[in-house]
């Protein structure tokens, strides 16, 4: 045994930003040194994603994780101790075969995300260093341009309105400090238009705005009058960014726009949505099809691909054979990173690798069920991911991350490379991205 072999691993139920149960794992070293992470969870999740295991039954809506957590505290900890905590991919290996699942429907995704984070923890404790310089090692890094929800939708809204995520990136900022200030300017903004226009109704579940809009499209205006708002120019100081999480409203080929009374077939849809990119900023698209969707997204990626970021997140689920075979298609040019669809950082981390490959845009993202775990602000610094992307700008388990990138950014002072626009895939044309507003 040396000091950073594995001698311990617990495993606690602990709530989320829903009021939630989920998997907080803690892992205690040979040394002494010990680190801790919790499992977070989505609400639109893709069909290939690993599975969180819950109890079911009746309590807590059968959310409940005990079976998860006596996974840990059993099968995990027995085959894991004795393991070096600095060999994360041997770590990780051992995980997936004990599990033996595609999807990790045995041991739980939750389970096992909430360990692999918790070993780097204390592998990086072990170090005496900050996780994400311990996850660079010799690596670059760099701070992330942050893509931000204003108004929340879709399942994080009650399905209030269709599309998911209305969201900003500040393209124009040129440190992750300033990026981050005029997100506040322009998530405030927002709120006063809401309130002004009688439709402030508080937040959903990742902090923007609850979207009492009349249509999806009202959205989109609301928010480049937020930008104008708050003295700055959309597409130059601050572009859209939009999560259809298509997969909740099309299934085959249709989608069904609720709120705006349509049916649309795939042509229709994609053509509304290029007649988006065309009349707002509009810089990065994710899942804009179902998942099941693949011509829908070979064509759209075809016609648009060029000038925006398109962000395959259930459709490609932080698996690296899905991120080759959608740049093969060239359906998408850029890739959500979420650790607990994987299950495991070394597998998240392949999807990342796999996408740099295919030179992709690269977002590390929260889930919209959070805690104060701020594992995936190191993962992207660490990582050097270039985005990072984590709920709104409002809620305690959403400002935890944004604040620990502003630490980190501290830390690494006059020498913190901002990843800025530069992250996008796509080029900057005439200093403005998108196209501006039309009339
Ligand atoms: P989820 O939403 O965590 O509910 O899946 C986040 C996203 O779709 O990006
Ligand atoms: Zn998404």
């Amino acid at each position: 045994m040396s000091a950073t072999s594995i001698a311990a691993i617990r495993a606690r139920r602990v709530w989320d930003s829903r009021g939630r149960p989920t998997v907080e794992a803690e892992v205690e070293l040979a040394g002494g040194a010990k680190g801790r992470a919790i499992a977070p969870a989505g609400a639109s999740r893709g069909s290939r994603e690993a599975v969180d295991l819950r109890d079911g039954g009746t309590r807590f809506g059968g959310h409940d994780v005990m079976a998860a957590c006596e996974h840990v505290r059993s099968t995990m900890a027995q085959a894991l101790r004795g393991r070096d905590a600095l060999d994360q991919g041997a770590v990780d290996a051992a995980i997936v075969a004990l599990d033996g699942t595609p999807n990790k429907a045995k041991l739980g995704g939750n389970a096992t995300v909430a360990v692999s984070m918790a070993v780097a923890h204390a592998a990086a404790a072990a170090m005496r260093v900050p996780l994400w310089k311990y996850l660079a090692g010799s690596g670059e890094v760099s701070l992330p341009l942050p893509e931000v929800q204003i108004f929340g939708g879709g399942a994080h809204a009650g399905r209030r309105v269709d599309v998911q995520d209305f969201m900003v990136m500040p393209v124009g900022a040129w440190t992750f400090g300033d990026a981050i200030a005029i997100v506040a300017e322009v998530y405030r903004a927002a709120g006063e238009l809401m309130q002004e226009a009688g439709l402030l109704a508080g937040v959903a579940d990742e902090g923007g705005f609850w979207p009492a809009f009349r249509s999806n499209e009202e959205a989109l205006t609301s928010l480049v009058r937020a930008i104008e708002r708050a003295g700055l120019q959309p597409g130059a100081d601050v572009a859209i960014s939009l999560d259809l999480a298509a997969s909740e409203f099309g299934a085959s080929g249709r989608y069904t726009l609720s709120l705006d009374g349509r049916e649309l077939d795939r042509d229709a849809w994609s053509a509304m949505l290029v007649d988006w990119i065309d009349r707002y900023p509009i810089v990065s698209v994710e899942d804009p099809f179902s998942e099941d969707d693949r011509v829908a997204w070979i064509r759209f990626g075809e016609a648009v691909g060029s000038r925006v970021q398109i962000i395959g997140d259930d459709y490609l689920t932080t698996s690296a054979a899905e991120v080759d075979r959608a740049a093969f298609d060239q359906a998408c040019n850029a890739v959500l990173i979420k650790p607990n669809q994987a299950g495991t950082l070394t597998e998240a981390h392949a999807a990342l690798d796999a996408a740099r490959r295919h030179a992709f845009g690269t977002i590390v993202s929260a889930r919209s069920g959070e805690t104060e775990d701020v594992t995936i602000a190191h993962l992207a610094v660490g990582w050097n991911a270039g985005q990072l992307k984590v709920g709104s700008f409002a809620r305690g388990e959403r400002m935890a991350k944004w604040n620990e990138v502003l630490r980190i950014e501290e830390v690494l002072g006059a020498n913190a490379p901002f990843a800025g626009v530069g992250a996008l895939p796509i080029r900057r044309r005439g200093g403005v991205l998108g196209k501006p507003p039309g009339p």
